[in-house]
């Protein structure tokens, strides 16, 4: 009898219809947050992870499926590790960095690692990512974290999740000297792998496996934040807490890819063996650069599906809670016709949510919030670095029927100023009918 690979799964039954069930809702969801779909090939070359997820990540050195391209060629590509370097390989193929570079994808599919298979570890798994091109502003981040808490509500999950912020260029090296100090002044405690990190990728000192007791005592880095960084991990927090996400702030969080900066995240799953986290992202702001391109900022991250699904039996199992197909939890319900195309083809987007001085971002970070979750809108928030002009540029380029705009005055007075892009006029609205006066997305 023929067996399948070692660490590569057959999926069928409830656990097949649990894995496309969370990518259809994850979907959803991202097309709430305007993200359009990107399909990718599997295989790229062995290059883009080389200078992408890094020379010295575990994935490059020992983990890529790796062949010849053809008989005659001295090209080596792979299987996709995972799906970021491909996005930033296909952003940067169409031009985008330079002719538009604010862009936001959501891709699905096979990822393949040849790591030593266990339970939530496979070498062949599936991912859900999102990538956002062009938005180096904390609301961003913070967006995409309440995305994540929207999909694991809408699963019912029991998830934690964890935040910590890497800073840049400027300030990591500070950090990177001081976890190079620690490791050299407990060398003997440390493991084999360890050793070769000391100098190679210090960073990853902390994700020693043999002891975990020893790296909590490691430096963090938040301590050694630039204030450019210090300010962005603050508003990220100030969003988050305005939003009641619960996130646990872990300085010694670092993560084994690369190219992070800034903000990085992971959310843990105690239904998933030791293979805890069952998503995770962060900022690359130096990614598309590194990778030939113009300097555009990036942010997203990645679901990873059979860890999700073990995550998810739980809900599954819980009697009183929601199961396949219950309608209260049908992804079908998310956003009714959200992203949908309209007649010519392009994507929907319902509105884009602006804000008007430092105090009312908080306001409009909680008003896309609602039109979205419950709400079933499209919605985009603009940047509040950019000015009012470059938010309403964007909502008419990217298509929005609205803009809704919120400054001190309307603060104030529970307003917002409800711009019709299609009709040109202007009102002000009630924050608490804002979904109504928008009308039904149906
Ligand atoms: P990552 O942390 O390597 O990040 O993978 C993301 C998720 O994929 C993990 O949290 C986990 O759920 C799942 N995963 C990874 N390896 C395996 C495996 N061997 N078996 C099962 N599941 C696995 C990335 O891949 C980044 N590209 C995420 C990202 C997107 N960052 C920015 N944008």
């Amino acid at each position: 009898m023929i067996q399948r690979v070692r660490g590569f799964q057959d999926l069928d039954g409830v656990a097949a219809a649990a894995a496309s069930y969370i990518e259809n809702l994850a979907a959803r969801v991202a097309r709430l947050y305007n993200f359009g779909e990107i399909r990718l090939p599997i295989v790229e070359r062995v290059e883009l992870y080389q200078r992408s997820t890094g020379e010295t990540s575990d994935i490059v050195e020992k983990q890529m499926y790796v062949f010849p391209e053809g008989e005659q060629s001295e090209q080596l590509i792979a299987l996709r590790p995972e799906g970021t370097p491909g996005v930033v390989r296909a952003y940067l193929e169409a031009g985008l960095d330079r002719s538009n570079p604010e862009q936001r994808f959501f891709y699905s599919g096979p990822m393949f690692r040849r790591e030593r298979p266990q339970k939530g570890r496979y070498r062949q798994f599936h991912q859900f990512g999102v990538e956002v091109f062009g938005r180096s502003d904390a609301v961003c981040d913070a967006e995409l974290l309440v995305m994540i808490d929207d999909i694991a509500r809408f699963l019912n999950l029991d998830v934690t999740m964890e935040v910590n912020s890497l800073g840049c260029a400027e300030c990591r090296p500070a950090y990177r000297a001081a976890l190079v100090e620690w490791g050299r002044a407990h060398l003997n405690e440390l493991c084999e792998d360890c050793h070769n990190r000391i100098d190679r990728n210090p960073l990853r000192l902390l994700d020693c496996k043999i002891d975990v007791a020893l790296t909590k005592q490691a430096p963090g880095s938040l301590d050694f934040l630039c204030e450019a960084c210090r300010a962005h991990f603050a508003m990220v927090q100030r969003l988050l807490k305005a939003t009641s996400i619960e996130f646990v702030i872990n300085p010694r969080l670092v993560r084994g890819l690369d190219y992070y900066t800034r903000t990085a995240f992971e959310v843990l799953s105690g239904d998933v063996g030791s293979q805890s986290a069952v998503i995770a992202g962060g900022r690359y702001d130096g990614l598309v650069e590194a990778l030939g391109g113009a300097r555009v900022p990036g942010i997203g991250f990645a679901i990873g599906i059979e860890r999700l699904v073990l995550a998810y039996e739980r809900t599954l199992a819980a009697p009183s809670s929601a199961r396949l197909h219950d309608k209260a939890h049908d992804p079908d319900a998310v956003g009714a016709v959200a992203g949908t195309k309209d007649a010519n083809g392009s994507r929907r987007v319902d509105a884009v949510v602006a804000s008007l001085g430092d105090a009312a971002i908080e306001r409009a970070f909680v008003v896309a919030h609602e039109l979205r979750v419950p709400g079933g809108k499209a919605v985009e928030l603009a940047s509040p670095e950019r000015k009012l002009k470059a938010a309403l540029a964007r909502a008419n380029k990217i298509g929005a029927r609205y803009a809704v705009i919120i400054g001190d005055t309307e603060l104030t007075r529970g307003v917002v100023q409800l711009k019709d892009l299609k009709a040109g006029t202007q009102r002000e609205v009630a924050t608490a009918d804002l979904i109504d006066e928008m009308g039904a997305t149906t």
